[in-house]
């Protein structure tokens, strides 16, 4: 495979502290000279001591958080935040994942104001999008991307350290992965709309990653895709010989 490529694995609520260091561990046996680029979304409390592992075993990936709150610090009980992250070993944080726009009601705004902050703070932003089943069948997925895109990015003057991954919500978690041809022309509606947005330039090499239902069977037709840059790996990204199956067959 010719073109960079990012794989991400997404463990959402799952992995106590020596879970994750056991299986960064493991993960360090197989990835001897592999090119891909390879990020890890864990959870808070196994970002420092899996930072330190990482550091000190020179594993080469990237930590990273799966939220965070939009303001810097103050009275809101139970969150954190962007400079805590960075404290704590992420370089990158997910923002605006299906899950938090659709249990925890985070709205565009909300999503918007997340982005801006990660940014000034110098914390990589991975920015998911998506349509629900019912959006889809009212054949609404384009509008709905296109909100998305056009809130959730508003104000935000370069995409250097943004991401999208684009994780339709029917597909997450429930074994229906979009087809590779379909994925491929979302991807390109994406591009399009950020090319209109930030230009050319910047829509060209924007990664923009497909996520939902990632397994090592499909991996691979999703990856020579021209428009998709990496995954966002969810379920499978959660044991290691699933996710490891993953980077060797889009390796
Ligand atoms: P899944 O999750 O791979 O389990 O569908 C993907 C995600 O939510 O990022």
């Amino acid at each position: 495979m010719q073109k960079e490529f990012f794989i991400v694995g997404n463990w959402k609520m799952h992995k106590t502290i020596s879970e994750s260091q056991d299986f960064v561990h493991h993960l360090s046996l197989h990835l001897q000279g592999y090119p891909l680029k390879i990020g890890l979304a864990i959870p808070f409390t196994s970002l420092s001591s899996v930072k330190m592992q990482v550091k000190e075993k020179k594993i080469p990936i990237m930590l990273g958080a799966q939220n965070m709150h939009e303001k810097l610090q103050g009275a809101f009980t139970g969150e954190i935040s962007a400079l805590m992250l960075k404290d704590a070993g992420a370089s990158f944080v997910l923002l605006g994942h299906s899950e938090r726009r659709h249990i925890f009601h985070e709205s565009d705004e909300v999503i918007n104001e997340k982005i801006h902050r990660a940014l000034q703070e110098k914390l990589k932003v991975i920015f998911c999008i998506g349509e629900q089943l019912k959006e889809k069948e009212e054949g609404k997925t384009q509008e709905v991307l296109q909100r998305q895109i056009e809130k959730g990015l508003q104000g935000i003057k370069s995409l250097d350290d943004v991401m999208i991954a684009y994780e339709p919500v029917w597909a997450i978690g429930t074994g229906k992965v979009a087809h590779s041809e379909d994925a491929q022309s979302i991807h390109a509606y994406c591009r399009k709309e950020i090319a209109k947005k930030f230009g050319q330039e910047e829509a060209n090499k924007l990664f923009i990653l497909y996520g939902g239902s990632v397994q090592p069977d499909n991996a691979s037709s999703l990856a020579k895709m021209p428009d998709i840059n990496g995954l966002l790996v969810g379920g499978a990204s959660l044991k290691i010989e699933s996710f490891f199956q993953i980077l060797e067959r889009v390796n």
